[in-house]
């Protein structure tokens, strides 16, 4: 949460600030703000509560002085409400210094009392200010050392942050230091970026550095250093950025959510691509870790959110094909019990950004208790894949819009390749060909589902944008459909939604149903478990007799959901296991057009922000 972009370089700043700003507004966009030390040697800095267009149109009214060396800040708030205050960045030392924050300074209340004993006053009601006040002490205490006044400044902090700092004593320098939050360094010919992820600079360098955990990073432009938080240099890892510019530009879309929709079947393909040899699928990046998987006898996958309705689907897949229990835990609840788990326990963590503080936190604990651990991330360079044993990425793609998409279908498909994988090492999967081939097919058959039932769900979405409440049913890996599309619902249309497992209805939920009541149900294949499938049925038919509006998403064929159906949306055949790749599109799609029907904005919906890194 919280964007974050710094710049030295040759060139005005402001500019390359605001982009990366824009960039970076996913993660946060109640308020944005930028500062630049001038050609002059002065501080400027203005700040705005409202997304960046807000901060945009206050520079166009009144620029400031612009300069080579700048800060930038888009917030998403947690100690202050969203106002121009209350926005970064933070300005000590008589207005001379400023410093950005992104996180959560757990004893910021004992330091702000530390310091208005001194006569410190705050104009924020925010953690940050407390942090920009006590880098200004330091930094006259020590007689204008920035670096060092930094660095005594992190190690009194507790928490999770993400700090940026600059001068204007000091014009071509920024500083900055991050604990349990990100920050990457952007390579430029003559200039340096910092930034919360690489879309703060990617259109300038795809070269970067990762920097580790409590370590603190100094750009000048012609310089990257980095020291842990003793000051002791410390090697950043390089790696270059597989995407550029135009990846995480809307390209005509109306929306980056309808792009991303639109990108699965080539988000799919992409996770997929090299991991499949003849009929067996092979994770190079596994190779030599065999023991991760067969010395355990449990496997805990830990994410949040969409993530962890694709760990769901994880579960059925791993179980069925690595014949090994599967547990999936909330990681926001995982390390406040004593769950049972060490060396035979693999701890598979699922994260689009690779930065949410409870998954990044569930992964630390995992590892501490002696469990293995390996993460399925979207994004290189994060600090989840950072911390675990191994990591599978998924090549989604970025993901900007804030309702995940392309990276939930992506987190699937890594799951079937992990779990095919797992089972051919643990000798549990001899012939794997029918499964494979499925794998490979389902690009083709998701770009089909976008083809022929887009227009037909738009339009059930338009003529549905009253409704007040939409349940969710599914069965088998079905559940966890039920459950991501009522999320996507919620989220951005604002819309009261939930998924129930459709057996579980008759023990409650089904006292919801009256005349009217909107109902998807997720119907499985006939052909996968003629039980399961009349189960399914029986269960519309239990809803139907109570009056509901009955939506079903059946396979192609399927006939025996049509006397009971208001309305069908048919998906390709497709694998048990495959199946939760081509229902969760339709879903996806009615979410965006009942938002977009409702005038609202799918990209960035209220109090969200799309990368959590605050617990
Ligand atoms: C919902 C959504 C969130 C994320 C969750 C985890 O559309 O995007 O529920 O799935 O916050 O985020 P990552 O995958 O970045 O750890």
């Amino acid at each position: 949460m919280c964007g974050i972009v710094g710049y030295v370089g040759p060139r005005p700043s402001q500019d390359i600030l605001l982009a990366g700003l824009a960039r970076l507004e996913y993660r946060g966009y109640d308020s944005a703000g930028v500062a630049v030390i001038d050609e002059d040697g002065s501080l400027g800095m203005r700040k705005k509560a409202g997304k960046l267009s807000a901060l945009r149109d206050s520079l166009a009214d009144a620029a400031l002085p612009d300069g080579s060396t700048g800060i930038g800040h888009t917030r998403w708030a947690t100690h202050g409400g969203p106002t121009d205050v209350n926005a970064h960045p933070h300005l000590a030392d008589e207005d001379r210094l400023a410093l950005i924050h992104n996180g959560i300074i757990e004893n910021f209340a004992t330091l702000r009392d530390e310091l208005a004993a001194d006569g410190v006053s705050f104009r924020s009601e925010t953690d940050t200010e407390v942090a920009a006040a006590l880098l200004g002490r330091e930094y006259r205490g020590n007689g204008g050392d920035l670096q060092l006044a930094f660095r005594n400044v992190v190690n009194r902090l507790e928490g999770a942050f993400t700090l940026l700092a600059m001068h204007q004593d000091h014009p071509g320098l920024v500083v900055g230091a991050r604990r349990n939050s990100p920050l990457v360094i952007g390579l430029g010919e003559g200039e340096n970026f910092l930034g919360s992820d690489v879309a703060a600079f990617v259109e300038h360098t795809r070269k970067a550095l990762a920097i580790g955990q409590d370590q603190i990073v100094s750009i000048t432009p012609d310089a990257v250093t980095v020291t842990d938080f003793a000051g002791t240099p410390v090697e950043a890892e390089p790696f270059d950025v597989s995407w550029d510019a135009a990846a995480a530009e809307k390209g005509g879309w109306s929306s980056f959510m309808a792009k991303e929709v639109a990108e699965q079947p080539e988000a799919v393909a992409n996770t997929i691509r090299g991991r499949i040899q003849g009929d067996r699928v092979v994770i190079p990046e596994l190779d030599g870790l065999d023991d991760l998987f067969t010395g355990i006898n449990r496997v805990i996958i830990t994410a949040c959110g969409t993530a962890s309705y694709a760990a769901l689907v994880g579960k059925y897949a791993i179980e069925q094909w690595a014949r090994v229990p599967v547990d999936v835990e909330l990681a926001h609840e995982f390390r406040y019990r004593d769950p049972v788990i060490g060396d035979d326990t693999l701890v598979v963590s699922i994260s689009q950004s690779g930065e949410t503080m409870d998954t990044l936190m569930a992964v630390k604990y995992a590892r501490e208790r002696g469990a293995r651990t390996l993460s399925i991330c979207n994004t290189q360079g994060a600090t989840i894949p950072r911390e675990s044993d191994a990591v599978v990425y998924t090549h989604a793609g970025p993901e900007v819009a804030v309702a995940s998409t392309k990276a939930f279908s992506a987190q699937i498909t890594a799951l079937l390749l992990l779990g095919l994988h797992m089972g051919r090492v643990r000798g549990s999967i001899t012939d794997a060909s029918v499964d494979v081939a499925e794998l490979a097919a389902l690009p083709e058959k998701i770009a089909k589902v976008l083809e022929t039932e887009n227009d037909h769900v738009s339009q059930l979405a338009g003529w549905m944008a009253d409704t007040r409440s939409v349940l969710f049913l599914g069965r088998h890996v079905g559940y966890p459909i039920a459950l991501e599309g009522a999320l996507k619902l919620k989220e951005i249309s604002y819309i009261h939604a939930e998924g129930f497992a459709a057996g579980e209805l008759k023990h409650g939920p089904i006292a919801l149903i009256e005349p009217g009541q909107p109902v998807f149900v997720l119907v499985p294949s006939p052909r996968h478990s003629a039980l399961v499938h009349s189960k399914v049925v029986s269960n519309i038919q239990e809803i139907r007799a109570r009056g509901a509006r009955v939506i079903v998403v059946a396979e192609e064929g399927d006939a025996a959901v049509l006397p009971f159906a208001d309305e069908v949306i048919r998906i390709p055949l497709a694998g048990p296991m495959f199946e939760p790749l081509l229902a969760v599109v339709p879903l996806q799609v009615f979410a965006m057009a009942l938002a977009t029907a409702k005038g609202l904005d799918v990209d960035q919906p209220r109090n969200l922000a799309k990368s959590v890194t605050v617990e």
